[in-house]
């Protein structure tokens, strides 16, 4: 028998791989996608309202509710990443202005009503900084009674971007990322470990980009932009990484990604290591433990491996509706 589709909302900072991950969550018949939130991050939080309505309208779902949340991180200034995602913040498609607006309710109202009037626990899906999901958290904690997992995309085990050891997510607002973790709620971290494998090649971008289907083509678009600053000879290698859309397919399709459960901490001191996720992967207790006994620490399914032939081999064929 068919699974039910998984009932999610997103939370993004749309971002050209958020945009990946949003055609993917609105085209895929195992996840019903009940509302996307937007938080500053890759860009101003109006700038990823402007480009979440915008892919909403070309996957051809413009009903989907938007709701506009943060416009800064907790503590942090804003840092935008428009160096990485163009200068308004999903590539300079050049994509028309969408044509309708935000919800009236913001972001953390948005996320209370939807996660709690769904009929089934819902699956929060952020591929952002956690600020309206720690706000969320802070001011409406009755709302973990309904929430399944979340499945966030952030963190690293091994190399940061941001930093040498932080990734851009979690270092943008570390105080946020701190209260996700003790949501006390079933937490999957996708982080930079296998976000950075799952590649379309060259061959399945220019197919989608040559498209009849607009979200399709979109698609292909994102995968093929570069920002200037790291220039390609015309008819170079299109290969594009799926980044924020390998947490949906870890959504869609759990069984292609590799996990452990292992105690995860963020470090929210001042200095080089501020916004790494500490992730313990020792086989016992260390001296730390012996002498001074176990510290409570969250507990996390971190990604180790993913099978990123099987994950984009998923997203094309979705979202291009092989
Ligand atoms: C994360 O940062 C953003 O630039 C991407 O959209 C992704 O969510 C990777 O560190
Ligand atoms: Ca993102």
């Amino acid at each position: 028998m068919a699974r039910r589709p998984v009932p999610v909302i997103m939370d993004c900072d749309t971002g050209v791989d958020d945009a990946l991950a949003l055609l993917l969550a609105v085209r895929h018949p195992g996840i019903e996608l009940r509302a996307v939130t937007c938080v500053a991050g890759n860009t101003d939080v109006d700038g990823v309202v402007r480009n979440t309505l915008t892919v909403l309208e070309r996957a051809g779902a413009p009903e989907i509710p938007v709701g506009r949340g943060a416009e800064r991180p907790l503590l942090e200034p804003v840092r935008p990443a428009t160096h990485a995602h163009g200068a308004d913040g999903m590539g300079d498609l050049g994509l028309p202005a969408p044509s309708r607006g935000p919800a009236d309710a913001d972001a953390v109202t948005l996320l209370r009503r939807e996660i709690l009037a769904s009929h089934r626990p819902v699956t929060l899906v952020p591929t952002a900084p956690l600020t309206n999901i720690a706000l969320l958290l802070r001011t409406h904690p009755e709302v973990t009674r309904n929430i399944e997992r979340i499945v966030f995309m952030g963190g690293a085990v091994e190399v940061g971007n941001a930093t040498p050891v932080a990734e851009f997510n979690v270092w943008h607002d570390p105080e946020a990322a701190a209260v996700l973790l003790t949501a006390g709620v079933p937490i999957t971290m996708y982080g930079l470990d296998v976000f950075r494998q799952v590649v379309v090649d060259a061959g399945e971008v220019r197919r989608l980009r040559a498209s009849g289907d607009p979200g399709a083509r979109l698609a292909g678009e994102l995968l093929a932009y570069r920002p200037a600053a790291q220039g390609r000879p015309p008819g170079a290698d299109e290969a594009g990484g799926l980044g924020d859309a390998g947490a949906v397919c870890a959504v869609a399709d759990p069984e292609g990604l590799t996990t452990r459960r292992l105690p995860v901490e963020v470090c929210l001191a001042p200095g080089p290591a501020r916004g790494q996720t500490i992730v313990d992967r020792r086989l016992g207790p260390g001296e730390a433990e012996i002498h001074h006994g176990e510290r409570e620490r969250p507990l996390v399914d971190v990604a180790l491996e993913v099978d990123a032939e099987r994950y984009a081999r998923l997203y094309v064929e979705t979202v291009g509706r092989l």
